[in-house]
């Protein structure tokens, strides 16, 4: 997969994995990074899926209607990126954090519903429910940051409280920021997940 990755210096901090919305590309959520751990290594991917020519992470059929076949599919690609990413780069595998926004935050939510040691930990910006009808692995171990529009277009309030139910239900420990600014990411955000972050993390 198309990718940056930078090295951090702080090499207890977790790798920040970053997630691009759909129209988006590896650089887009790179300053993002240096506002929540200036310190830590980034994996910063593109998704490998070309919608009207805007990069995305997995197919959909329509307006908030997945490919649900080519999003299984999709998250194990990226599950195995991973995989090949850590002994490339030598970054701890068992330690990485996904920082996604929009459809970035929809493959980061399917990676920890399909797979129990993906993620560390998740920041997920206006995420959907990536799959209905499927058990979850235990999350326990895996703390996550949701922030969500009051007035989102694309994700409506009652979606976001599903998916806090659903990661609850597999034990995950969650943190919701809600705003009101639709389907936007703000900067308030962004600060919220970095204070979550730094505590979540130990990382001050
Ligand atoms: C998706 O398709 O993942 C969501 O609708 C968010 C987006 O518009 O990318």
């Amino acid at each position: 997969m198309k990718h940056v990755f930078r090295k951090g210096t702080d090499l207890k901090a977790p790798t920040l994995l970053l997630l691009h919305g759909t129209g988006g590309d590896e650089n887009d959520l790179l300053p993002l990074a240096s506002r929540l751990y200036p310190g830590a290594s980034v994996l910063s991917v593109r998704g490998n899926v070309l919608e009207n020519g805007m990069p995305r992470f997995f197919r959909r059929l329509a307006e908030g209607v997945f490919d649900e076949e080519d999003l299984i599919f999709r998250t194990k690609e990226l599950n195995d990126f991973l995989d090949q990413a850590a002994l490339e780069y030598q970054f701890d595998r068992d330690h990485v954090v996904a920082v996604g926004y929009s459809n970035g935050a929809n493959i980061a939510g399917s990676l920890l519903f399909h797979y129990q040691d993906a993620l560390s930990g998740a920041i997920l910006y206006h995420p959907m429910v990536p799959r209905r009808g499927i058990p979850l692995p235990d999350l326990s171990r895996v703390p996550i940051f949701i922030s969500a529009g009051k007035n989102d277009p694309i994700c409506s309030p009652q979606e976001t409280e599903e998916l806090v139910r659903l990661f609850e239900g597999a034990q995950a420990p969650v943190q919701v920021h809600w705003t009101s600014f639709g389907h936007q990411l703000t900067g308030a955000e962004v600060d919220a997940s970095a204070g979550w972050l730094r505590k979540a993390f130990d990382l001050d």
